[in-house]
């Protein structure tokens, strides 16, 4: 998606050898206008799938997951990183360890969101080692639902989440892919 790439060149700040800074449209301040785009290309893409709702993980997750589910006319479901007051039986969950955070989280959605007739989109920011969105996955497996495909605005080609996802038999689209970084430049993959 050429205009996300020319965001990503104009806006981002690379931040040591792995990590990508995008608060400025993304992360912290979000464009409207640039999600809206974001959200049509998923619905283009994943539109025959037969998707009845989309999945991400909060929070960043939410703005371009939310534009995919308007287009695509379903419901947005975003799975949880807290735990929840409510009783686990309620609840599906997956831990997911953070490589970037060194840290492990659980991630969880409410039993009542998801059912065995489901066919779930998920969309998330970043694909870097691909732990949340295999927890998402392991989550709509627990429910008997399926997974049409992943839908990821910035992956991170040189880290192995892509590689995980699709041997574990996933449809991976990412709308940029990042084959480098350095201080001074910002590769894309061809
Ligand atoms: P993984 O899911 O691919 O294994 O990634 P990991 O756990 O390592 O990522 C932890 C958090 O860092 C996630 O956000 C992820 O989106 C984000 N992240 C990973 N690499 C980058 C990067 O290069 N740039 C930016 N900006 N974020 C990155 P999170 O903890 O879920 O936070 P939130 O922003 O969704 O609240
Ligand atoms: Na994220
Ligand atoms: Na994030």
């Amino acid at each position: 998606m050429e205009k996300l790439k020319a965001k990503i060149r104009t806006e981002g700040r690379v931040l040591g050898p792995d990590v990508l800074k995008v608060d400025a449209f993304l992360n912290h301040q979000v464009d409207p206008v640039l999600m809206a785009d974001i959200g049509e290309t998923f619905v283009s893409l994943f539109k025959d799938a037969g998707v009845t709702k989309v999945l991400t993980l909060e929070s960043s997750g939410i703005a371009p997951a939310l534009m995919t589910a308007l287009g695509l006319r379903v419901p947005l479901v975003f799975a949880k990183k807290r735990k929840s007051l409510t009783l686990k039986d309620d609840l599906w969950t997956e831990r997911s360890f953070s490589f970037t955070k060194q840290e492990e989280s659980e991630v969880s959605v409410s039993k009542q969101f998801l059912s065995p007739a489901d066919v779930v989109l998920i969309v998330d920011d970043f694909l870097a080692n691909g732990q949340a969105a295999q927890a998402m996955a392991g989550i709509v497996r627990k429910a008997g639902a399926s997974v049409a495909g992943i839908g990821i605005v910035i992956e991170k080609s040189f880290q192995p989440g892509r590689r995980l996802l699709t041997e574990a038999g996933y449809r991976v689209e990412s709308l940029a892919r990042i084959a480098r970084l350095s201080e001074d430049s910002i590769e894309f993959e061809e």
